[in-house]
């Protein structure tokens, strides 16, 4: 295990290497099946000869910089444990915030079963946390991708959520004539000439992340859905880019002329979601 370790930290000092020593714990402990402290508790340990070489594959992954959570295939989000591929987004912890403000609306509301969909599901992570955190909700999540929503089915049944979690392949709304009291999307925002020199495109799916020539090819296609889907009162919710805010809540305004239009900042003060309540 310290040998481990110490290659490690030589591969993380190489010129160019993406590996970082949290990194390289997360691997060895998963190549070891063990937790991280164990590994610092036991540096004498022998690793198994097949525990050594899935360590040294793993590492060299990382250190091309593929995202650990491919490496490891899982990812948490909102408390849950996901399963992730490269056929996902892998979720963000900005992406929480999401969540929380559909909660916050659903419990000023008080309804007996509310109708939520998530649009882009991906992972399946804001439907499920959302299923998770409001247990008289029923949720839609809607993908477009067959393999996309394979992962997401995983995790559906991961969490026993099958009885509450919709999964339906499709573009947007198309398939679905609502009413739903949410719509919540984290939809692909990225503009396509700005995501060919981005890290991120290297390694999760193009269909997650390229919005198009400005980034809001699917937002505006959502919102020209949007309005005959949404329930009144009714609680609309999409992620976007930091230098969207204004033109994304404009396109909102346009949608919903009658609707308050908010736009939310995330930790970082930056505006990371657009909210639209209808009455
Ligand atoms: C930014 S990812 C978000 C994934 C997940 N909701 C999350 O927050 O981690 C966007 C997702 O939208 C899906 N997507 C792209 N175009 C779509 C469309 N027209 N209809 C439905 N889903 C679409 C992508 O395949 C991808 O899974």
């Amino acid at each position: 295990v310290g040998d481990a370790l110490n290659l490690a930290r030589v591969q993380a000092a190489l010129p160019g290497s993406a590996l970082t020593p949290a990194t390289a714990q997360a691997l060895l402990a998963y190549a070891a099946g063990r937790g991280r402290s164990w590994l610092l508790a036991h540096r004498e340990e022998r690793l198994l000869p097949a525990q050594a070489s899935l360590f040294a594959s793993l590492l060299e992954r990382a250190a091309s910089g593929e995202p650990l959570a491919y490496l490891l295939g899982e990812r948490e989000f909102c408390g849950l444990r996901l399963s992730v591929s490269p056929d996902v987004l892998i979720p963000r912890p900005e992406t929480e915030g999401l969540v929380e403000a559909v909660v916050a609306w659903l419990e000023t509301r008080n309804l007996p079963s509310p109708r939520l969909v998530d649009v882009g599901a991906g992972s399946g992570a804001i439907a499920l946390a959302l299923a998770v955190r409001c247990p008289r909700a029923q949720v839609t999540a809607v993908e477009i991708s067959r393999p996309a929503l394979e992962i997401a089915a995983l995790n559906v049944a991961r969490h026993g959520a099958g009885g509450r979690v919709g999964l339906i392949q499709g573009s947007l709304l198309d398939s679905l004539s609502g009413p739903f009291d949410v719509i919540a999307a984290n939809l692909p925002y990225i503009n396509r000439e700005e995501l060919s020199a981005l890290e991120v495109g290297r390694w999760e799916p193009c269909v997650a992340l390229d919005g198009g020539l400005d980034g809001l090819d699917l937002v505006r296609d959502l919102l020209s859905q949007a309005p005959r889907r949404l329930a009144q009162p009714g609680l609309l919710v999409l992620e976007i880019g930091f230098d969207q805010g204004q033109r994304v809540a404009a396109l909102c305004r346009e949608a919903f002329p009658a609707a308050r239009v908010a736009l939310l900042p995330d930790l970082a003060r930056l505006d990371r979601m657009v909210r639209v309540e209808t009455s």
